[in-house]
């Protein structure tokens, strides 16, 4: 289930027996999450994306039901160990920037699949994981996604050949092409057009003796926040049809499947529960302090200016109010219009110690929280 839909009165049992903030998950709906993707894309291997949430306890239900892990950082190779990982088996380092000591650390322990972009990258992993095998990570189109990753990621597709025989000339085994259509992708035809650019760059690459073997289609795979059209099954086909017309049985040219997919695995499986603080008259809007805020679970709204479904544990009159998280920084409000200004939101009237829900809280909160005034994360609560 949702956690989003458990009843007021479960939500208040839990916050007597552990306080607030807490995270309220459930495993069985992040392994329905998982299990969709896989039943959608049965060609595909998925390696987690363990920066969406690395809780130890949602890494090892993924592991547990056969999910591998994408890592970005010695942190995290350790953290998806401890989960279960074998590192040769169930790691791939599809950060495209990597620390050279990360790069070596990674190599020493047998972790052997490694994601680039650019000539320094080449010779970082040359240097540190001799012989390793690497996917070249394209720039593809973003648009419509809320997080976009071409800005900073991706070779130019001109560049894709001569990084390709670069990195077999250092004696790297150039193994496929990567590509991240951007985080929540609400265009299933970003897809398409990676698969597309990719199967052009099989092409080219063959014609010069570099017989590439894989696609990690990345992720971006979206999650249902407020009233998005979700329709997953739907997009896998839309995958699936697409991929096995440019590289099915046929076409000379199959090749293995992957996928590093994070916000659509654990984004709708987890909630907030946050309580008022305090409360103030500012300039004429009324202003509600929480327990968490932008430094601890909001950090998308800055960035993304995300929103998140709300409830409340009040039924008053509805009143607007300005959302405000409790650090010694006026930024910590996260109650956000899409210009990214702060904004009201209505809600039943809310006084000191009333419960604020946030729901779709699964992804990018956890793991983009910081330690900001000795502020704790909230606490994991698991309902099964
Ligand atoms: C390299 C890489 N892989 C996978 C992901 C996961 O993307 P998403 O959470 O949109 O599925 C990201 C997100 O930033 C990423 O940078």
């Amino acid at each position: 289930m949702n956690p989003f839909d458990l009843s007021l009165e479960t939500i208040e049992e839990l916050v007597q027996q552990h306080g607030t903030p807490i995270y309220v998950v459930s495993r069985k709906k992040i392994i329905e999450n998982f299990k969709r993707l896989d039943d959608g894309l049965p060609a595909v291997k998925f390696f987690y994306a363990m920066k969406a949430n690395p809780c130890h306890e949602i890494l090892q239900a993924l592991k547990e039901a056969g999910a591998g892990f994408d890592v970005a950082s010695k942190g995290e190779i350790l953290a998806a160990i401890a989960a279960g990982a074998d590192p040769a088996e169930d790691l791939i380092f599809a950060d495209t920037v990597k620390d050279p000591k990360q790069i070596a650390y990674a190599h020493s322990i047998g972790l052997d699949d490694f994601t680039f972009d650019n000539h320094s990258e080449i010779t970082q992993i040359a240097r540190h994981a001799p012989g390793a095998k690497v996917h070249l990570r394209i720039i593809v189109s973003n648009e419509g996604s809320v997080a976009h990753l071409s800005h900073k990621f991706g070779a130019d597709i001109a560049e894709a050949i001569p990084l390709l025989q670069a990195a077999r000339d250092q004696g790297l085994v150039p193994r496929g092409i990567s590509f991240h259509v951007g985080s929540q992708c609400l265009d299933p035809q970003r897809y398409v057009e990676a698969l597309n650019t990719t199967r052009g760059i099989f092409d080219e690459a063959a014609k010069v003796g570099i017989t590439l073997k894989t696609i990690d289609i990345g992720g971006g795979f979206p999650v249902r926040y407020i009233d998005e059209e979700i329709d997953i099954p739907g997009l896998c086909r839309t995958i699936r049809e697409h991929y096995r017309k440019l590289f099915g049985e046929g076409s000379g040219r199959t090749c293995d499947l992957m996928a590093e997919p994070g916000r659509a695995i654990v984004g709708d499986a987890m909630i907030l529960v946050t309580k008022v603080i305090s409360e103030s008259v500012r300039h004429g809007r009324n202003w509600l302090y929480f327990d968490d805020g932008t430094y601890g679970s909001f950090m998308e709204v800055l960035l993304y200016q995300m929103k998140f479904p709300w409830r409340t544990n009040t039924q008053g009159s509805p009143t607007p109010y300005v959302l405000a998280g409790p650090t010694c920084d006026s930024i910590d409000v996260f109650s956000r219009d899409s210009a990214g200004e702060i904004c009201t939101v209505e809600l039943p009237e809310m006084h000191l110690d009333d419960l604020l829900i946030a729901g779709s809280m699964g992804a990018y909160t956890f793991s983009e929280s910081t330690r900001f005034n000795g502020f704790e994360p909230p606490k994991f609560v698991f309902i099964d």
